[in-house]
């Protein structure tokens, strides 16, 4: 699939906690098709400490508008920079990058945890557009940790589930009372020791499951060699062939 590397406008910011924001970026001409999963690398404008570009999910994407949008949680230098953007600024993105989720199965489960609820939002839009209504499982340490919720509504049955119980039931998104085995296939993206979780309890139950990496990354596409992962095929890079891989595919994912 052909990258771009362009400048997109800002005109749209939201700020839901001191952590996390979502910025809608808008495009000159009409966007190429994006996959659920896929990722942008952003250069971070005005800080010289900050010189590679950050990897970010594509969040959302309106094909009628050419925006797309990511959802930002503020970790260190470049993603504080990109916090301080305004409406109007410019960002230079290269997209889109890596493989996507598949879109397949009858009765999905998504389950996100804290940044990694990002791509899953593009991905229900997609399970909506074949008719399928995916349950949707979102996770954090607390309600603020959850910062989209009603967004996933029109699109698949949403859970929720707080270490502190502010929001949804307590506990773990793995001991969420959706997280069953009533499902063909599970997508996850989140912290490691979540998706390694969910993806012993697909595989001790025969579920496909789909997991989207989050390895460092500096050139973010493929040359590097920064963001590899152990497969049954040897090393892969997880900004070129992933960052989605099934869990079969993957060595040491599921002990
Ligand atoms: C494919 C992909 C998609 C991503 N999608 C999103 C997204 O949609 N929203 C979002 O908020 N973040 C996302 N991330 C993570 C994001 O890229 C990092 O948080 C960001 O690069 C950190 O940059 P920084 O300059 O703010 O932090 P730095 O100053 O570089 O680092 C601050 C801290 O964050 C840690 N860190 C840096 N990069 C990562 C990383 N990739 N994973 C885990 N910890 C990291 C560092 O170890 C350090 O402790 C994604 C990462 C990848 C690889
Ligand atoms: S980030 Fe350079 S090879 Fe993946």
């Amino acid at each position: 699939m052909k990258k771009y590397i362009t400048d997109f406008t800002i005109v749209g910011k939201q700020v839901f906690s001191e952590t996390y924001f979502s910025l809608t970026l808008k495009h000159p001409d009409r966007l190429p098709e994006i996959a659920a999963g896929q990722f942008v690398e952003v250069e971070v404008p005005g800080n010289k400490q900050v010189m590679l570009r950050r990897p970010i999910s594509i969040h959302d994407v309106d094909v009628e508008n050419n925006t797309l949008s990511l959802l930002v949680q503020v970790v260190g230098k470049g993603t504080r920079t990109l916090s301080m953007m305004s409406v109007g600024d410019k960002l230079n993105l290269v997209y889109p990058l890596g493989h996507g989720f598949s879109i397949e199965g009858n009765k999905v489960l998504l389950v996100g945890g804290g940044a990694g609820i990002a791509p899953l939002l593009h991905l229900s839009k997609c399970f909506a557009s074949k008719g399928i209504r995916p349950t949707v499982l979102l996770g954090g340490r607390t309600e603020a940790m959850i910062p989209v919720r009603k967004e996933f509504e029109p699109y698949g049955d949403t859970f929720f589930a707080t270490e502190d119980g502010s929001l949804g039931e307590k506990g773990m998104v793995t001991q969420h009372s959706k997280f069953t085995t009533d499902y063909d296939h599970i997508y996850t993206c989140g912290p490691t020791p979540m998706m390694k979780a969910v993806a012993r309890h697909a595989m001790a139950n025969n579920i496909e499951c789909e997991v989207s990496l989050e390895n460092m990354m500096a050139c973010g596409i493929g040359a590097c060699l920064c963001c590899v992962v152990d497969s049954d095929e040897g090393h892969k890079c997880v900004c070129k062939e992933g960052p989605v891989f099934n869990i079969n595919k993957l060595k040491n994912w599921t002990k």
